[in-house]
C-alpha cells in the first residue's frame, strides 16, 4: 500500500513561518548596525573638529573670525601634518619663554644658515622660538634637516610649512602669542635668480606680502617683525663704505630687487597698517652650519677634493671684496634688533598712531680680498688650491661690500668682533666634522 502524501500546506506554512523569522532578524540586525556606523561616524567627526579647531581662546585674538574659519577648513579638509592636539602642544611648549618678559619669536627660515643660529641664541638666553621652513632644495635639503635636527636637540620645533600658507600662518598665530617675528625665508643667491626668477618673486615678495597681510591685518595684538633684507640692495652704488642713507635705486641682480622691493614693501605696511618693521641688511654671512652655494663654502669642498676653483676679478682689474661677516656677530645685531624693536601700533587691521620702521647695516667693517679669503682656507686645510682667475660677469655680482655700521652700533650697540681667519677657522673646524674628513692641517675638529 502507498504511503500518504505528506501534508505540504503545513511543510509550507512552517517554511514562511522561518521566512518570516529570518528577515525579521536580518532586519532587526542591519538597523542596529546602522545606528552603530552612525554614531562610530558622530563621533569620528566631533574627535576631528575638537582636535583640529584652533583655541582661540588660548593664543591671540583675530580682527577676523573669517580667518580662523579659513584656518579650520585648511587643516580638516586637507588634513595637513601640521594640525591635532599634539602639533599644537609641540607650537605652544615651543614658543613660550623661560624667562620673566622674554620675547616669544616666529623665525621663519629656521632651518637656514642665519635661522638655525638665531634660534639657538634666542633660545640660549630663555626666549620661547618656534621656527617655520618649507625645506626647499635650493641647495641640499639633508643640511636643513639635520640643522631642525640640532633645534629639536634645544627643543626648538621648526614647523614644515610656507611663508605663502595664510591659514598656516593664521593658525600658528592663534596657537601662540608671538611677540616678534624674525623674517629670515627667502630665496637666497644671486646668480640663481637668472635660472629660477620666479622662486624669487614668490618667497621675497609674495611670500614677505602674505606675512605682513597676516601680521598686518588678522593678528591682534600685531607682532614686531625683524627681517633680512641684504647688503646686494646698494648695487651699483658707488659711495664708499655703504651707508643706509646711500642709493639703493640700483639694483644688480634680481635678488636684490626683490629684497629693496621688500624694503618698500615694509614702508607700506609700516604706514598704513602700524607695523614696526626692522630691517637688517647683512653683509655676506659666513661660519659653522653654513651655506653650500656660497663662494667660502664651495672653496673649502672643491680644494678638499683637488678641484680648481673659479676666483672673480674685478672687471678693471680691481680686485673682488667682500666685508665678511662672521655669523655669531650678525646673531648679535638681531638680538640686538629684537630687543630695540618698539610695538606695532595697530589692530583690527588699522593703524593707531605712528610705528618704527629702521634699516640697518649688519656687517663686519672692513672688507677682505676674496684671494685673501683662498689664501687663508689654503693654510687652514693645508692644500694648495688651484685657482682660475677669470673677469666677474656681469650678472649679479658686484666687485666690492663695505659696510658703516655706525646706526646699529648706535642704536643697539652693535660691534662685529670676529676677523676672517678666526671665522674661518670655526668654519672649517665645523666642516671637517660635519662631513666626517680627516683633521687637515690646521684646522682640527671634530663634530658640534
Ligand atoms: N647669508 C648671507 O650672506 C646673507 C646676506 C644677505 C642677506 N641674507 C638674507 O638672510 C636670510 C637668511 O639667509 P641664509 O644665508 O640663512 O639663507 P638660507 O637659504 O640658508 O635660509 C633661508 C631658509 O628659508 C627657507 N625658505 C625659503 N623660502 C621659503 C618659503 N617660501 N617658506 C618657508 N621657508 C622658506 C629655506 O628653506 C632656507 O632654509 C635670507 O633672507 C637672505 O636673503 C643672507
Amino acid at each position: 500500500m502507498a504511503p500518504p502524501p505528506p501534508d505540504t500546506s503545513k511543510i509550507d506554512r512552517y517554511n514562511s513561518y522561518i521566512r518570516r523569522v529570518n528577515t525579521a532578524k536580518i532586519m532587526a540586525a542591519s538597523s542596529k548596525l546602522l545606528f552603530r556606523a552612525t554614531l562610530l561616524t558622530t563621533l569620528v567627526l566631533i574627535l576631528i573638529f575638537t582636535l583640529n579647531y584652533p583655541p582661540l581662546g588660548a593664543g591671540r585674538s583675530h580682527s577676523s573670525s573669517s580667518s580662523s574659519h579659513r584656518s579650520l577648513i585648511s587643516t580638516t579638509l586637507y588634513g595637513d601634518e601640521n594640525s591635532g592636539a599634539a602639533w599644537e602642544k609641540q607650537v605652544r611648549n615651543s614658543a613660550a619663554p623661560r624667562r620673566s618678559r622674554g620675547m616669544s619669536v616666529l623665525v621663519t627660515g629656521a632651518a637656514g644658515f642665519v635661522g638655525t643660529h638665531c634660534s639657538l641664541a634666542l633660545k640660549k638666553r630663555g626666549d620661547g622660538v618656534v621656527g617655520l621652513d618649507n625645506f626647499n632644495s635650493y641647495y641640499d635639503p639633508s643640511l636643513k634637516r639635520d640643522r631642525q635636527g640640532l633645534l629639536a636637540r634645544h627643543e626648538i620645533f621648526v614647523v614644515d610649512g610656507d611663508i605663502n600658507d595664510g591659514p598656516l600662518l593664521v593658525k600658528l598665530f592663534d596657537v601662540a602669542a608671538f611677540t616678534h617675528v624674525l623674517h629670515l625665508a627667502a630665496q637666497a643667491g644671486v646668480r640663481y635668480a637668472m635660472k629660477n626668477p620666479q622662486s624669487y618673486v614668490a618667497s621675497n615678495i609674495a611670500g614677505l606680502v602674505n606675512l605682513f597681510e597676516v601680521a598686518g591685518k588678522l593678528v591682534n595684538p600685531q607682532p614686531a617683525i625683524v627681517w633680512a633684507s641684504s647688503s646686494s640692495v646698494y648695487g651699483l652704488n658707488t659711495e664708499n663704505p655703504f651707508s643706509e642713507a646711500d642709493r639703493t635705486d640700483q639694483p644688480a641682480s634680481l635678488y636684490a630687487a626683490t629684497k629693496k622691493a621688500g624694503e618698500e614693501i615694509a614702508h607700506t605696511y609700516n604706514h598704513i597698517y602700524g607695523l614696526s618693521i626692522t630691517g637688517l641688511r647683512f653683509f655676506t654671512v659666513y661660519g659653522p652650519w653654513g651655506r653650500p652655494d656660497m663662494a667660502y663654502f664651495s672653496f673649502t669642498k672643491d680644494i678638499l677634493n683637488g678641484k680648481p676653483i673659479t676666483v672673480f676679478q674685478g672687471q678693471d682689474g680691481v680686485e673682488v671684496a667682500r666685508d665678511f661677516t662672521f655669523v655669531d656677530d650678525v646673531v648679535k645685531g638681531c638680538l640686538g634688533a629684537l630687543d630695540t624693536a618698539e610695538r606695532s601700533t595697530g589692530s583690527g587691521g588699522k593703524k593707531r598712531g605712528p610705528a618704527q620702521l629702521r634699516v640697518y647695516n649688519l656687517g663686519n667693517t672692513s672688507p677682505v680680498p676674496v684671494t685673501r679669503l683662498v689664501s687663508i682656507l689654503e693654510g687652514l686645510l693645508g692644500v694648495k688650491a688651484k685657482k682660475n682667475v677669470v673677469k666677474m660677469p656681469r650678472n649679479g655680482d658686484v666687485p666690492f661690500t663695505h659696510a658703516n655700521v655706525t646706526l646699529a652700533a648706535h642704536d643697539f650697540g652693535y660691534r662685529p668682533t670676529t676677523d676672517l681667519s678666526a671665522g674661518l677657522r670655526k668654519f672649517v673646524k665645523w666642516y671637517v666634522g660635519y662631513y666626517g674628513i680627516k683633521a687637515p692641517a690646521k684646522a682640527g675638529g671634530s663634530k658640534q
